[in-house]
């Protein structure tokens, strides 16, 4: 199979096959997510809280990303890799957003980039598009904003429809290839997936978007604490990997470790 591009995507919609993407960070998960056939992958942001030990996504750096994009970019031979584009690297000019964006096709290798925001975020949009960098909107709940939005609250809801379908029609005439919309209700999502010819990617966003995203260690129980209510836990890799150092350690204490088959003969 050769790799996943924007045609790719947009032939699914057409067909209604849904698809799963799913965010990565490094190369084993890069690896395994790819093998399984996950389509996209998504260096996100959300490294801040998944990664590097942040409580939201506003620390996060371009410099921080750009080595984890590299990574996961090298180690999926199919699915198509968008990188993230993290607070203040691109909301000054779409000048800033190329110049951003660049870094990351060109050290990143990534084939696409993703930025927050509706229609404020046209012009940006419309300049990476004209210099040959797919851009993924992200309407919603946004999270580089949640000082702004007051935090973690569902977007959109009663007046505030029209303006988030207002928003994504905006993107799609820019020429964003798919649009993110995180912590939308339900029917509003389906509504703007109807009006969209290109596909949308939900996030507590409802089953009618026309593909899914989850942050792996969500997705894979790694993370401990209360996960959001969009969140289901398909394993419980915190709970496996909490067991196997268990029980290495009393193997260590007991001496059942390191056996004679796993040391070095004269
Ligand atoms: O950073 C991220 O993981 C994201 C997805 C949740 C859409 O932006
Ligand atoms: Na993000």
């Amino acid at each position: 199979q050769r790799r996943i591009r924007i045609p790719h995507l947009q032939a699914m919609k057409e067909k209604g096959e849904k698809w799963a993407m799913l965010t990565a960070y490094d190369m084993y998960a890069a690896e395994i997510f790819d093998e399984a056939g996950i389509p996209v992958l998504l260096v996100g942001d959300s490294a801040g809280n998944n990664v590097y030990g942040f409580e939201t996504t506003v620390p996060v750096t371009v410099d921080h990303l750009v080595p984890l994009v590299r990574a996961v970019t090298s180690a999926a031979k199919h699915a198509m890799v968008v990188a993230d584009l993290p607070f203040g690297s691109y909301q000054a000019s779409p000048q800033q957003a190329l110049a951003t964006a660049t870094r990351f096709m060109k050290e990143g290798m990534a084939h696409a980039v993703k930025l927050e925001g509706g229609a404020a975020m046209v012009p940006e949009v419309e300049l990476l598009v004209r210099a040959g960098i797919p851009v993924m909107g992200h309407i919603g709940f946004t999270p580089q904003s949640e000082h702004v939005l007051g935090g973690y609250r569902v977007q959109g809801r009663g007046d505030k429809a029209d303006r988030l379908v207002e928003d994504a029609l905006a993107l799609e005439r820019a020429g964003c290839f798919a649009v993110v919309m995180e912590m939308v209700p339900a029917p509003l999502a389906a509504r703007v997936t109807e009006v969209l010819s290109i596909p949308t990617i939900g996030i507590g966003a409802g089953p009618e978007c026309d593909a899914q995203v989850l942050v792996w260690q969500d997705m894979a129980g790694l993370r401990g604490g209360k996960a959001p209510r969009f969140v289901k836990k398909y394993a419980d890799l915190r709970g496996t990997l909490g067991d196997a150092a268990k029980a290495y350690a009393a193997d260590v204490a007991s001496g059942a470790f390191p056996a004679p088959e796993q040391s070095f003969a004269e």
